[in-house]
């Protein structure tokens, strides 16, 4: 499912970066590009991040 849809970002790949080493949202962004144009997706990557973080 994209959750970033200007940058065509997936869950599954900010799932893959906070498993790869990405462990808070500013690495999420600057490793993937998310929430870097309008800005709408912030909110379900924060919670997404925030939901892997907790699982590993
Ligand atoms: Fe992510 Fe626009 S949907 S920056």
């Amino acid at each position: 499912m994209y959750i970033c849809i200007c940058k065509g970002i997936t869950d599954s790949q900010i799932r893959e970066a906070v498993c790869s080493g990405a462990s808070s949202l500013r690495s999420v962004r600057q490793q993937l590009g998310a929430m870097t144009q309008c800005g709408k997706c912030a909110a379900q990557t924060r919670q997404l991040v925030n939901e892997t973080i907790s699982e590993i």
